[in-house]
């Protein structure tokens, strides 16, 4: 994928507020902290696009950025923090599984990221289950490699072959890093084979690219 252009569209708190312009969405999931608003940014090579924060909760609506002004990363609030407030928390299921319900025909590809340090959680392992009960193609990211040596990485590897087997999309869960830019390209090719199937299956043109 070549980005031509990247930019900040919109932020969401209701259903009102997501855009209505067409095109797919691929959109980031995981636990809060684990680097989804970077890896955002690191894949399209803009610092500070999606706010981070090395606390939790960081982000807390579903924000929209539009790419090559023709389909959308969206950055979704993370899950299960117990030092995100209780009114971040209380809102996070509404907002997130009526985001994935309503935009259901237009994600092209869901991307569970996950920490590499920790094992699978039980609410990763649930929203997995998610993914495949509403039949939303996905692939499982473990990030912040760097800060693995490489026989912990060979480790990780094995066990979160275990822990989530394949996905709809790839073989094994990739590793990846928004430091060293380690698997960046492997996840590109994964965006790129689900948004040209979405294009297929919508039978629009390929947009601006
Ligand atoms: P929420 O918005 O709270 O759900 O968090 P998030 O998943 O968007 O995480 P965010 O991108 O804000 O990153 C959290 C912290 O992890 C920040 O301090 C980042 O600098 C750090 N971080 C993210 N990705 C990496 C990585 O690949 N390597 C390392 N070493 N640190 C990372
Ligand atoms: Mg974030």
């Amino acid at each position: 994928m070549k980005i031509k252009t990247s930019r900040f569209d919109r932020t969401a708190f209701r259903p009102e507020d997501e855009p209505k312009v067409s095109g797919p969405d691929v959109v980031f999931l995981g636990r809060s902290n684990v680097g989804k608003s970077s890896l955002i940014n690191r894949l399209l090579g803009v610092k500070n696009l999606a706010r981070t924060s090395a606390r939790p909760g960081r982000t807390q609506s579903v924000n929209f950025y539009r790419v090559n002004e023709s389909w959308f990363f969206v950055d979704l609030p993370g899950y299960g923090w117990a030092r995100v407030p209780e009114s971040v928390r209380r809102s996070w299921k509404p907002m997130v599984e009526g985001y994935l319900d309503r935009r259901r025909p237009r994600i092209a590809l869901a991307l569970l990221i996950v920490d590499s340090r920790h094992h699978a959680t039980e609410l990763d392992l649930t929203m997995k289950q998610w993914l495949e009960a509403k039949e939303i193609g996905y692939v499982v990211a473990a990030t912040k490699v760097d800060k693995l040596s490489a026989s912990a990485r060979a480790r990780v590897d094995r066990s979160l072959l275990e822990e989530f087997g394949a996905s709809t999309v790839s073989e094994r869960p990739i590793l990846v890093s928004a430091r060293t830019d380690r698997g960046l390209g492997g996840l590109w090719r994964n965006v790129d084979t689900a948004l040209d199937a979405w294009w297929d299956r919508s039978g629009t043109r390929h947009g601006a690219g």
